[in-house]
C-alpha cells in the first residue's frame, strides 16, 4: 500500500521515497495504436497480467527529476528535456518505444501542478518525480514486448540518505562489477540497480554507505558510485583547483547533475577534466584527491569522506566537506530553487 500525503500532517524530514502523492500519469503503449492520450489518475495499484514481460525479462526503465519550489510560489523543473532524451536512450537499448519528449515533459508538469499542493516547501525539499516504462504484454517469449505501460509518480522528498552525516564512507570492491562495455550501463534500467543490490548490502556491512564501482575490465578505474555519478578534485599546474570525472565511455549513466556541475564549474573558473581516474588517485601518493564527491538528482551533491579498498580505509583529506565540493552544492542549488539567475534556462516553471 502506497502512503499518500496530507500536506497539513507532512512531517519536517521527509527522507527520500518513501511517501508518495496523490495522483500519477499514466499513458499505454501498443503495437497497433502507438501511445494513448496521457491521463491523470488517482495514485494506486496497478492492475498487471502475472505474465507481464517486465516480471520475466526485465523490460523495465526509469527517470528521476524534481520539481523545486521557488520563493515567488512557482514550482519548477530542473531540465526536463535532459531527462526525456536519456529516457529514449534507455528505452532504445531495452528494446522499447520512444515516448515523445514533449509527452514525457507534459507528463511531468501534468503532475506537478496536479499535486502542486503536496509539494514540500522546506528547506532542502523537492518532490521527486519518476516516470518509468515498463512490458505489460502477457506473454513469455523471449522478444520485445508489444504492449507498454508509461506512468509518473511523485514522492516529496528531502535527504537521499537518511542518517545526517557530512560526507559518506564507500567500499570498492575489485571482484563485483556495475557495468560492462557493450552492456547496458549507460541506460537507466531496473535490472542494473537489481544486479547492484547484494553489493551494496556488503558495503553496508562494513560500515560504508556506498559502493565505488571500479571498471570491468581491470578493475582499476572509478566509474560510478552507487547511483551516481563520481567527481575528484585535484590541482592545475597553476596551484588553481582542477574537477576530474569520468569520462562517458558507454559503461556510466551520463548524468544530468554531472553535466551540470560542469558547467557551473566553468562558470566558476574551474575547469574538468574527464579523463579515466584511476582508484591509486584516491588511495596513495601525493598526487591524491584533496576532495571528491558524488553526485546525482536524488542525492544532489555528496562530499565523500574515506575509500574502503582492499589494503584499508583512506581517508580523504580531514574526512570533511571540501570547499570545492560544498560550492558546487550550493551554486546548484540556488539554480534549482530560483535563488540564482538561470542563464542556460536550465529551470522550467510549469
Ligand atoms: N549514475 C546512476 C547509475 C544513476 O542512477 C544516476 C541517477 O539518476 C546518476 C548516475 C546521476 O544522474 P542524474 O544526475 O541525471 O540524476
Ligand atoms: C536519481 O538520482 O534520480 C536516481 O535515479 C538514483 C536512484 C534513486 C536510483
Amino acid at each position: 500500500m502506497s502512503t499518500v500525503v496530507n500536506p497539513s500532517e507532512a512531517p519536517a524530514k521527509l527522507g527520500f521515497g518513501a511517501r508518495f502523492t496523490a495522483s500519477m500519469v499514466l499513458s499505454r503503449w501498443t503495437a497497433d495504436d502507438g501511445w494513448s492520450a496521457l491521463e491523470v489518475v488517482p495514485h494506486r495499484a496497478l492492475e498487471l497480467s502475472p505474465a507481464a514481460m517486465a516480471l520475466h525479462y526485465g523490460q523495465a526503465i526509469f527517470e528521476g527529476l524534481k520539481a523545486f519550489p521557488h520563493a515567488d510560489g512557482s514550482l519548477a523543473l530542473f531540465r526536463p528535456l535532459a531527462n526525456a532524451v536519456r529516457f529514449n536512450l534507455s528505452a532504445e537499448r531495452l528494446a522499447m518505444p520512444a515516448l515523445p519528449v514533449e509527452t514525457f515533459v507534459d507528463a511531468c508538469a501534468r503532475l506537478v501542478r496536479a499535486d502542486a499542493s503536496e509539494v514540500p516547501r522546506g528547506p532542502g525539499q523537492s518532490l521527486y518525480l519518476r516516470p518509468f516504462m515498463i512490458a505489460v504484454e502477457p506473454s513469455l517469449g523471449v522478444r520485445p514486448a508489444r504492449e507498454y505501460l508509461f506512468a509518473v509518480i511523485a514522492s516529496p522528498v528531502d535527504h537521499f540518505f537518511a542518517d545526517g552525516f557530512e560526507a559518506i564512507d564507500v567500499w570498492c570492491p575489485t571482484d563485483r562489477i556495475r557495468a560492462a562495455p557493450g552492456g547496458t550501463g549507460a541506460a537507466k534500467c531496473a535490472g542494473n540497480y537489481a544486479a547492484s543490490l547484494a553489493t551494496k548490502s556488503l558495503a553496508l556491512e562494513q560500515g560504508c554507505h556506498e559502493v565505488l564501482w571500479l571498471d570491468a575490465r581491470e578493475h582499476r578505474f572509478v566509474e560510478e558510485l552507487g547511483a551516481m555519478n563520481f567527481f575528484g578534485v585535484t590541482r592545475e599546474p597553476s596551484g588553481a583547483p582542477l574537477l576530474v570525472t569520468p569520462p562517458l565511455s558507454g559503461t556510466i549513466l551520463a548524468g544530468n547533475t554531472r553535466d551540470a556541475l560542469i558547467e557551473i564549474a566553468a562558470d566558476l573558473g574551474v575547469r574538468t577534466e574527464q579523463r579515466p581516474i584511476d582508484i591509486a588517485e584516491l588511495t596513495t601518493g601525493d598526487g591524491r584527491f584533496e576532495e571528491a564527491f558524488a553526485c546525482g538528482t536524488a542525492a544532489s551533491v555528496v562530499p565523500i569522506g574515506s575509500v574502503t579498498t582492499a589494503d584499508g580505509r583512506h581517508v580523504i583529506s580531514d574526512g570533511r566537506p571540501g570547499g570545492l565540493t560544498t560550492r558546487l552544492r550550493d551554486e546548484l542549488a540556488a539554480i534549482q530553487y530560483g535563488d540564482r539567475p538561470d542563464p542556460r534556462h536550465w529551470t522550467s516553471t510549469v
